[in-house]
């Protein structure tokens, strides 16, 4: 099938997207449906996979519809990294809640394994660390609590993958069970330069090899979706973890270059080229990119909480009707009157790793108004940056400037305070739909349309740029703040 648009999945954590683009970047449409997120206990976050299917699907259909199915090259999946499903091979239907990245319920796993000494195996094989956080120890509890997932494992029946495995076994009808190594990267299952899962790995999670699905290259033939679900069939030709094409869709390619995405966490990816990046201070070591069995990896810093804060000021605490007057009211005030939150809602991520942390809000006085805690709400993405941008440059990894995307960045002030935090110049792409856009890229290339990577970088858009400009004493006083509130989380 020829065409002259990708259509590219981009399965979000709250909400799942199909967009549209052509050769030049340009996006010729969007589609977007939110999803139920299920807190069943304190730290538990599950989803339904077959809403978020059944929603993914309705997108695709939407935005395909306005164009036409003649017009659609291929299609990009790109997905919220982590986030287990398991399902029966032979109904298709989901055998339980898929347990979501951001769920802690793993964290006795974590310590048992630590406390046996398992971390630095896990650390130098996979970049990752023993936190509930990746893949792995999520496995091993739905093998041992859910009674269906343990029946069809017994049976031959389980298939279990992260979100864009489950996407593609559907949208193929179950033809390919697959995951890009970018994704396979973050189960804690993967040795970074292991070309397939681990065997010493497998064994320490106690996840069978026959129920996970192929690891495969990014971009290539996945299989095409059937035709039932677009009226032709479509060839699958890019798979990224979110924070990975987001990386390439911000041209995060050559080592030193580095992406912070505001979505529902922040997620800091410096680009390390084909070298196994080896942390020393906590940061995660991933994979970028897999083409023709070739690897290129990032560094990476994880923050949990990052858009997913103002969500709940606005649905838990009602301090806010929209997350559109966050800036209006953090400018409302000239400074946050000495108001600190450390947003530590699941824990703490990089470069601290506290999953038993919890959230704090300190210096309130009565004069404290609404505009100064959620002035202290924006402010902490720029705090939370700033820990990641230290343990960077202490892995000899050090930013000249960062490119910005995710929702969050679209607020102005957010992208201002960073600039002037970090003391660095801060880009923002004009099109802020960069990690759809890096799947989109990555089947482009897989449909000849560009020669590599490197030059689809032809996609991308112009920049705002943002440039520091507080006052030196102004920023210390800041820093030193957060890191006295931080201290007592
Ligand atoms: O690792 C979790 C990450 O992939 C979630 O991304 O965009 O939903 O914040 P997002």
């Amino acid at each position: 099938m020829s065409g002259d648009l990708v259509l590219v999945i981009d399965a979000g954590t709250t909400s799942t997207r199909a967009l549209l683009f052509g050769r030049d970047g340009r996006c010729h449409g969007v589609m977007q449906s939110e999803f139920a997120q299920h807190y069943p206990r304190p730290g538990q976050v599950e989803h339904d996979a077959d809403e978020i299917w059944r929603a993914t699907l309705g997108c695709m259909r939407e935005v395909v519809g306005v164009v036409g199915i003649e017009r659609i090259a291929a299609i990009g999946v790109t997905n919220q990294r982590e986030t287990v499903v398991a399902w029966d091979r032979t109904t298709g239907q989901p055998l339980a809640r898929a347990i979501v990245w951001q769920d802690r319920r793993t964290a006795p796993m974590c310590d048992r394994l630590r406390s046996e000494g398992a971390e630095p195996l896990v650390q130098s094989r996979t970049g990752l660390l023993l936190d509930p956080y990746f893949s792995g120890t999520k496995m091993r509890w739905m093998l041992d609590n859910e009674p269906a997932v343990a029946g069809a494992a017994r049976d031959g029946r389980l298939a279990l993958g992260t979100v864009e495995s489950w996407l593609v076994w559907k949208l193929t009808g179950g033809a390919r069970h697959v995951t890009d190594a970018s994704n396979a990267s973050r189960t804690l299952l993967l040795a970074l330069d292991g070309a397939d899962w681990d065997e010493e790995l497998l064994d320490l999670f106690g996840v069978p090899r026959a129920v996970l699905p192929e690891v495969t290259d990014s971009l290539g033939e996945f299989g095409a979706a059937l035709p039932e679900w677009l009226d032709a069939s479509v060839p699958v030709r890019g798979l990224a973890g979110d924070q990975q094409a987001a990386t390439i869709g911000q041209g995060c390619l050559a080592p030193g270059e580095v992406k912070a995405t505001y979505g529902t966490g922040a997620f800091v990816l410096a680009a390390m080229g084909d070298a196994v990046p080896r942390s020393g201070h906590r940061l995660l070591g991933t994979v970028l990119v897999q083409d023709k069995g070739v690897r290129s990896f990032a560094l990476e810093g994880s923050v949990f909480v990052a858009g997913s804060l103002i969500k709940w000021l606005r649905d838990a605490m009602g301090l806010v009707g929209s997350a559109a007057e966050t800036a209006a009211l953090a400018a409302s005030v000239p400074d946050s009157g000495g108001v600190v939150l450390v947003p530590a809602l699941s824990g703490l991520g990089a470069p601290h790793w506290r999953p038993d942390a919890s959230a704090a809000l300190t210096g309130m006085t009565f004069s404290t108004t609404r505009a100064h805690v959620v002035r202290a709400a924006l402010e902490a993405m720029a705090h939370q940056t700033l820990d990641l941008m230290d343990a960077f440059a202490a892995d000899r990894a050090p930013w000249t400037s960062l490119r910005i995307d995710g929702g969050m960045s679209a607020n102005d002030w957010v992208a201002q305070d960073l600039a002037d935090i970090l003391d660095l110049p801060v880009e923002r792409p004009v099109m802020v739909e960069t990690t759809a856009l890096g799947a989109g890229m990555l089947a482009a290339v897989a449909s000849g349309w560009f020669g590599s990577l490197g030059e689809a970088e032809a996609m991308r858009g112009s920049v705002t740029r943002f440039e520091p400009r507080m006052a030196p004493g102004v920023r210390a006083a800041r820093i030193a703040r957060w890191r006295e509130a931080l201290a007592k989380v």
